[in-house]
């Protein structure tokens, strides 16, 4: 058999574990030339949170982030990850702006999408995986892991199955909170891989400090692909390291074919000198780089936890964060199981600070949860019981179509709205995700004489030069 192949996140979901996504393209390219020659299967580089920082944190276009990196890496496939319908924003987009996305991230350097949805609903990946195909992409359907009294093996199974009928290329079994424990991992990588005939990929994290045996079980059990993250921005909330995954697999039928270890070395000096200017820039915080337990009892991913912790600190309510941890598996059991992934990790991690801080369950409820229990997400995998219905939404209806089925198109709106703005076509997706950031960027990049940290200002001093 064939070694297995290794996908290299430290550009993105690495960086967007334990330094708050805040790499920056000139770090990047660098050591791009050598990285290309290391013989890894792919580089996750773009999508998840890296959009979005790009724009309100590091003032840089991630069109051209893009582009970049597709000129450096001439012989790696460059991987993206998606929120299916969500793409790289927070709620569902309509089919047309979806279709341009995908179209424009394949045209300017992705070859691998990776498209999940948070409640596994594939309703909301259809559009996506469809698109990517169209355009001549590797769609690879993902399957958000939690556990729950519905989520078992079969519910697995079949949620795979059910991925590759819709024409995905590939599956990944995405464990965002590092909760797949070893024997379990085995067990579902052997199920899946008799049922399916495309590749299967395996993604998890380092937090609770069990992924590296979780990787180890998943590839003897016949997982294809695993992700790993350099080691000095691996482990801790991040993925398990490159350099210390391929060494564990030497002597054995699975260690990766066409690795260059001594070229890896060089490369893992090169994020080891990086890392050290991130430190000094107090990016590095040292409670991310400690196994966290507490995922597996309360399934609460890396970037979850400091996010809780940032809420509570800012309404001094931070004595009440283990309260607050108690509270999140129980107010997702009220919503039906969902994975704890983003949109849900936020709408559930909110709800839980509100049900604790104010001393009453449900007595405030963020518009998302509203929208959610009347299924503007989608499907739940467990229905949700008809007292916490009535409790969010009172007799409000539930719909029951596929959510983006009730979305007009709207990219030709889209595009009237900031027509004094674009400069390249895949500006209106831009503004399309993340409206008044976008706005806030074009009129940065109409002047780049503007270099403060415009995030540190108050509403008022957002004042443009001219
Ligand atoms: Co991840």
């Amino acid at each position: 058999m064939a070694g297995v192949k290794i996908t290299e996140t430290v550009f993105r979901d690495a960086h967007q574990s334990l330094i708050a996504t805040r790499m920056r393209t000139e770090d990047m390219l660098p050591i791009a030339e050598k990285m290309d020659k290391v013989g890894f299967h792919s580089l996750e580089v773009w999508g998840g949170a890296t959009f979005d920082s790009c724009l309100r944190f590091l003032r840089e276009d991630p069109w051209e982030r893009l582009r970049a990196l597709r000129k450096a890496f001439k012989n790696t496939k460059l991987q993206m990850l998606l929120r299916g319908q969500n793409l790289l924003g927070y709620k569902h987009y309509p089919d047309d702006v979806v279709e341009e996305f995908i179209k424009k991230s394949i045209e300017n350097g992705i070859d691998i999408i990776r498209i999940f949805d948070a409640l596994n609903d594939t309703r909301n990946i259809q559009k996506s995986i469809e698109a990517t195909k169209k355009y001549g992409g590797h769609a690879q359907g993902a399957i958000s892991y939690t556990v729950s009294p519905v989520h078992n093996i079969d519910y697995y199974v079949e949620l795979a199955l059910e991925m590759e009928k819709m024409g995905s290329d590939s599956i990944c079994i995405k464990d965002m909170s590092g909760i797949l424990t070893p024997y379990v991992a085995e067990k579902l990588v052997k199920e899946i891989k008799n049922k399916i005939s495309v590749p299967l990929q395996v993604h998890s994290h380092f937090t609770s400090g069990i992924a590296n045996q979780t990787y180890m079980k998943a590839i003897e059990a016949g997982a294809d692909i695993v992700d790993t993250a350099m080691s000095p921005l691996g482990m801790g909330t991040s993925q398990p390291a490159t350099e210390s995954m391929i060494a564990s697999l030497e002597s054995s039928p699975y260690y990766p074919d066409n690795i260059d270890f001594d070229l890896l070395m060089d490369v893992s000096d090169y994020f080891k000198n990086l890392r050290k200017k991130y430190e000094k820039d107090g990016l590095i915080k040292e409670k991310l780089l400690n196994v966290d337990v507490r995922t597996l009892r309360y399934q609460v991913p890396g970037g979850m936890l400091s996010n809780l912790a940032s809420q509570l600190e800012s309404q001094g309510a931070i004595d009440k964060f283990d309260e607050v941890l108690e509270e999140v598996p129980k107010v997702r059991e009220d919503l039906g199981f969902p994975p704890l992934v983003t949109p849900m990790s936020q709408m559930v991690g909110t709800q839980a600070v509100f049900n604790v801080v104010l001393g009453e369950r449900y007595k405030m409820i963020p518009k998302e949860v509203k929208n959610y229990v009347k299924g503007l997400y989608g499907k739940p995998a467990v229905e949700i019981k008809e007292e916490i219905r009535q409790l969010i939404i009172g007799n409000d209806d539930i719909i029951t179509c596929r959510p983006a089925d009730l979305l007009e198109p709207e990219l030709d709106k889209l595009k009237e709205n900031i027509k004094e703005f674009i400069e390249q076509d895949e500006d209106v997706l831009t503004y399309a995700m993340f409206p008044q950031v976008a706005l806030d960027f074009f009129k940065y990049r109409q002047s780049y004489k503007y270099k403060i940290d415009y995030n540190l200002l108050n509403e008022e001093d957002k004042v443009y030069p001219v």
